[in-house]
Formats: structure tokens, C-alpha cells, sequence
């Protein structure tokens, strides 16, 4: 059974609460790992909420997965698929429990990899790093907390930002592509607030 989802609420609009531009990495994901032709990648997204990354990647040919707590948000990354004509996969499912059943040449995360509790972090990590093929990548957007910017207003109490670096450091023996720290202002909630993220791309050996 999986938890209650306060992003329900917020998915049920008719409107795309995150829109529909891709987010930041993906560009940088085609750009490192291009499918090749004839082939189609396996790639997953877990914290996909309403789709907008998972059709980009499917419409740039990758096979897709994506992950979410939100069916409601599952239901509205398929509908959001079928009209622009590719084929998106979903499963529902809590990432604090999750343990991946398939192998991908890719995962990728923006802005969910924070619900994980810090105590679960590096048995979850090794698992998607074991489930990813040899010369995959991750590329993963996550919140870090810094001591001069306030906790969101509309913070949620199982939200865990990262410690600024954490993320990297899971990848101590994986090919470091890129890395970046950015602060950038946001108006969730309708209070104008700030937010910090490390931006994560790493290539697994071998391949
Ligand atoms: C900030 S949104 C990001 C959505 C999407 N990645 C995007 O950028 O458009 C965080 C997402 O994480 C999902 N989520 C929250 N807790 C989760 C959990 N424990 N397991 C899986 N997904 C979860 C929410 O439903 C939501 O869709």
C-alpha cells in the first residue's frame, strides 16, 4: 500500500501544476547519452509527477518508466503521453520502500529525492546504482538546505533536504560529468521564498 500524497490535491487541477517544459538536466541528458539509433534506452523517473520530463525523454527515444507516489499525477504523465503520441510506463510506488526490478541505462530525478529519510539514503542509492548498466548515468536535481536560507513556507515535514556535497559523495566511485550548486527564488505557496539544489550527473564504469 502506498502513503497518502498531498500532491493529489494539486494534480487534480486541470492544469499542469509544473507545466509542461522539461526541467533543467534533461537537455544535458540527451546531450550525454543519446539513444542510439535502433535502439531505445531504458530510463527512469522516479518522482515523475505529471510527465513533463518522462515525454521529453520518450519523444527523444528513450523507453520510459516513471515513478510517483501520485497516481492522480500518473494518470495526467499517461494522458499528457498518448497526446503527443509516445509511450510512457508508470508505477506507483513510495521511493523510501522501493527496490528496482529491471536494469536502465539511465535515472533521473528532479526535486523528489529529498523524501527519502537520511537513514534510508545509502541503501536506496546502492540499489539504483546497482540497477543501472554499465556506462549509464544518473543525472539528479535535489533540495539542500543552507543555513542563511529559510525552510520553505510550504515545506513539508517528511521533506529531507540534503546537506550541500551529499549528493556527490554517492558517487565517490562513479565518473563525475557535471555537478553545480544554485540558489533560485520561487513563489510556491504564493509567499516568495528561495530554494537551493545540487544538480548531480554521473556516469557508472565500464560500458
Ligand atoms: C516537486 S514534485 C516534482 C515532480 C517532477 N519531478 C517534476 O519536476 O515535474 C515531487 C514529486 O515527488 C512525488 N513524491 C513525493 N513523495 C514521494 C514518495 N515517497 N515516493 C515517490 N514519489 C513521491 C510527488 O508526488 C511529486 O510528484
Amino acid at each position: 500500500m502506498t502513503r497518502a500524497n498531498t500532491y493529489d490535491e494539486r494534480y487534480a487541477r486541470p492544469e499542469y501544476y509544473w507545466g509542461k517544459k522539461p526541467s533543467t538536466l534533461c537537455e544535458r541528458v540527451i546531450e550525454l547519452a543519446p539513444p542510439r539509433e535502433g535502439s531505445r534506452p531504458k530510463l527512469l523517473d522516479l518522482g515523475c509527477g505529471e510527465g513533463r520530463d518522462c515525454v521529453y525523454f520518450a519523444r527523444h527515444g528513450f523507453d520510459v518508466v516513471g515513478l510517483d507516489l501520485s497516481e492522480v499525477g500518473l494518470a495526467k504523465a499517461r494522458r499528457y503521453a498518448e497526446e503527443i503520441g509516445v509511450q510512457v510506463r508508470t508505477v506507483c510506488a513510495d521511493i523510501v520502500a522501493y527496490e528496482l526490478d529491471d536494469l536502465y541505462h539511465v535515472i533521473f530525478s528532479t526535486g523528489t529525492l529529498h523524501y527519502l529519510p537520511k537513514r534510508v539514503r545509502t541503501c536506496r542509492f546502492q540499489d539504483y546504482k546497482e540497477h543501472t548498466t554499465p556506462g549509464g548515468i544518473h543525472a539528479l536535481t535535489v533540495f539542500v538546505e543552507k543555513p542563511f536560507i529559510p525552510r520553505a513556507p510550504d515545506a513539508e515535514e517528511n521533506s529531507h533536504p540534503y546537506r550541500s556535497g551529499e549528493l556527490l559523495g554517492y558517487y565517490w566511485d562513479w565518473e563525475i560529468l557535471y555537478c553545480t550548486e544554485e540558489i533560485f527564488d520561487c513563489r510556491s505557496s504564493g509567499i516568495p521564498h528561495r530554494h537551493a539544489v545540487n544538480r548531480v550527473i554521473a556516469r557508472k564504469p565500464g560500458g
